[in-house]
């Protein structure tokens, strides 16, 4: 192979951290080491990128990180870097550290990023999904998603052993800025009477008689899921606007917030950051660029960084059809 004169890869995390990150970088390593290239990890995201933060790694260095939460590389949300100075400071300090390809793990901002810096200074770039929202196009399941998913599962079944105790009824918040992965899936698995979600919001007037159709057959506490992009405002509003319609039950609100991010990865996310892993530095060999590997269909496919931010993906509306049925 002849590499396709690629001699050494920089790999990053950028954006909200996600578990599976550290298995990614793992497998982006030890790719690099099987395919004999060089590769420096570059630490906090872009904000690293810019100042020169970088340190050569190897297959030693990513021992005992595959099944650790967060991201040993770090992370951050680089203002500067959306500036176009920004990234020209980038573009010097990769020409500087000889570096010929860059790997980012992250989400649709990290993407967009990429992006213009492949654009702009012909830098080949590497997306490897990486986000617990699960919003990015181009991948059936995005790293992070499942852990947190099965976190907030754990969370609200603590939570209804209470919420059955008083007969209450509970508002749940998760995470999702724009999206409702966490919220649908989460909701069917944690038995959910309603689920709210940014992409098909349920009104007011419809939750109200949800719940009093409920109560009227006899259930005693209930449970509602909230993603936190919602149109509703959040869980503490929403609770706010369904108690002023019907107070029937006594009613809690709990926003999960941060602790869905940390946590060991699921099997599943290990795996899958370990296959994503090896495809992008791969994919890099073959010559791709400017693209962010993913798994559709249980395979390895490449789509247009262009493509995976401009477009999105959307919770399955029949599994929301599903829920509705069963939370009777
Ligand atoms: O992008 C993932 C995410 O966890 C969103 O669900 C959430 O809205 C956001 O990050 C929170 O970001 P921060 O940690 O910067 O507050």
């Amino acid at each position: 192979m002849n590499n396709n004169g690629i001699k050494r890869i920089g790999v990053l995390t950028s954006g909200g951290d996600a578990p599976g990150m550290n298995a990614a970088i793992r497998a982006v390593v030890r790719a690099c080491v099987f395919h004999n290239i060089e590769v420096d990890g570059i630490f906090q995201g872009y904000t690293g990128l810019i100042a020169g933060d970088f340190k050569r790694l190897n297959e030693r260095s990513v021992a005992r990180i595959l099944g650790r939460g967060g991201t040993i590389l770090k992370s951050s949300r680089s203002k500067e870097f959306y500036e176009a100075e920004g990234r020209v400071k980038a573009a010097e300090q990769l020409k500087k550290h000889g570096i010929d390809a860059l790997i980012t793990i992250g989400g649709n901002g990290t993407f967009t990023g990429a992006h213009l810096l492949y654009q702009e200074h012909g830098i080949p770039v590497m997306g490897i999904p990486g986000s617990i929202d699960n919003d990015l196009y181009g991948t059936d399941h995005c790293i992070g998603f499942d852990t947190a998913t099965n976190t907030v599962v754990d969370a609200v079944d603590r939570i209804r052993d209470t919420a059955t105790s008083h007969n209450r009824l509970f508002f749940v918040e998760v995470m999702g800025r724009n999206s409702g992965f966490i919220a649908l899936k989460a909701g069917i698995a944690a038995g959910a009477i309603a689920i709210i979600l940014p992409e098909d919001e349920m009104s007011v007037d419809e939750l109200v008689d949800t719940l009093k159709a409920s109560e009227e057959s006899g259930k005693s506490s209930s449970i509602v899921i909230v993603a936190e992009g919602s149109k509703s405002g959040g869980a503490y509003e929403l609770a706010k606007k369904v108690t002023e319609k019907y107070a029937e039950y006594e009613t809690r609100v709990s926003v999960l917030g941060h602790l869905q991010r940390g946590g060991a990865p699921s099997c599943y996310d290990r795996v899958i950051s370990s296959r994503m892993g090896v495809a992008a530095v791969e994919g890099i060999l073959q010559g791709r660029k400017d693209v962010m590997v993913g798994l559709v269909n249980d395979q390895e496919t490449y789509t247009s960084l262009e493509e995976s931010i401009t477009r999105r993906n959307m919770p399955n509306r029949d599994e929301l059809r599903i829920a509705r049925i069963l939370s009777i």
